[in-house]
């Protein structure tokens, strides 16, 4: 089965990592998130899976590599401007043909599959099938209303006023029925040619769409907190194992997995954590949660439910939890004389100080 990936975008919400990394390769328990998004598809069944990309194509494009090594064949179109979800389907049309086709948001991780709800699409060949799940706040969503028996009456994109709780997840089993309804709608407010308006014209026009709930964990990354939540979830899924050096004086409980090169030196590491090829880890307590990158300088701090990525250097005594670490970036206690926090804040980055 075709399937196709959307990792185009700007990523805003996640600024600052996404100045220097697509919002796709965030790492989630030390792999890119589109690794996880490939990994879903083929194990929904998808083998053709075309990647939509934007400015970001050639770091993309890098890191995938044409899917060898997912057991799929990737192959990349461009997207000159993030016009819209149906505007990147509209861009990919010489790939789809007339097939059905998986549709993937590549910012969408689905850690427990929703592979008995693929199959029953696969089965019915609804016009569209969705994948739906209550949310406390589904303003941020596409939001969709559905009758009883599972057909979908009605899908709004954002709505200030939702008439349900129920979100539209980023994982859509699509006909060649979507083509006629992207063609025939117009540009959203926000300037972008929505899915859900597409989905919505199928539906005026008397076509089939369903909808099934997922039950399983879902998280989309569009925002720093959701990207922890993800991580914290994924790691519960590590398969220990120890291969950098670990020293007398450390203690490692849990599930955790310390990657080549790696060295642990009189520490604490409590899984699950993984710690990544080439990283110092010295004096420390880490906590569960934690996903430290390759080549990190980590010394005498508490680190717990948070991600430092490639080659940051964190050395705060009263520690971190919940926060997030850019590449290269360093944390660390000031001079003794120093009268107040000194920073060196990169554009749209957020940094919360204890008071006292
Ligand atoms: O996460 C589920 C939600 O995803 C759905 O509930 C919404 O109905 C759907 O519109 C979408 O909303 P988002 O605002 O989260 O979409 P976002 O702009 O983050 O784009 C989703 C992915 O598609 C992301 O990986 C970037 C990529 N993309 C986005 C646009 C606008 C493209 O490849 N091209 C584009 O033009």
């Amino acid at each position: 089965m075709k399937a196709l990936v959307l990792a185009g975008g700007s990523g805003v919400r996640l600024r600052p990592f996404t100045y220097s990394t697509p919002k796709a390769l965030i790492p989630l328990a030390n792999k890119p998130a589109l690794e996880y998004v490939v990994a879903h598809l083929r194990e929904l069944g998808a083998r053709d899976i075309c990647l939509v990309v934007g400015d970001w194509a050639d770091t993309i494009s890098e890191a995938m590599g044409d899917g060898s090594r997912f057991g799929v064949r990737l192959t990349y179109l461009r997207q000159e401007r993030p016009l819209g979800l149906a505007h990147a389907v509209r861009t990919a049309r010489p790939f789809l043909r007339d097939d059905d086709f998986l549709l993937h948001l590549g910012d969408n991780v689905f850690p427990d599959g929703a592979a008995s709800i693929v199959e029953e699409y696969r089965r019915t060949r609804p016009a569209t099938g969705l994948v739906v799940q209550q949310v406390a706040d589904p303003r941020a969503y596409g939001v969709a209303e559905v009758a009883a028996d599972g057909a979908v009456l009605r899908v709004v994109e954002k709505p200030a006023q939702p008439r349900t709780d129920l979100a539209v997840l980023g994982l859509y089993y699509l006909t060649a029925a979507v083509h006629e309804a992207i063609g025939a709608i117009a540009p959203s407010l926000r300037g972008e040619l929505e899915i859900t308006d597409a989905i919505q014209w199928l539906i005026d026009r008397g076509h089939t769409v369903e909808a099934r709930r997922y039950s399983g964990f879902w998280k989309d990354i569009g925002r720093s907190d959701d990207v922890l939540a993800c991580n914290r979830r994924l790691l519960d899924d590590l398969v220990p194992a120890v291969d950098g050096h670990i020293d007398a004086a450390s203690e490692i409980r849990g599930p955790v997995v310390v990657e080549p090169g790696a060295r642990v030196v009189r520490s604490h590491v409590h899984g699950p954590a993984i710690i990544g090829a080439g990283t110092l880890i010295e004096d420390c307590l880490i906590g569960p949660g934690t996903s430290v990158g390759r080549d990190c300088t980590v010394r005498a701090t508490h680190l717990s439910d948070s991600i430092v990525l490639q080659g940051a250097q964190v050395h705060t005594p009263r520690g971190l939890y919940g926060s997030l670490v850019g590449r290269y970036a360093t944390v660390g206690p000031a001079e003794p004389d120093e009268p107040a926090h000194r920073l060196v804040v990169g554009d749209h980055a957020r940094v919360e100080i204890i008071a006292a």
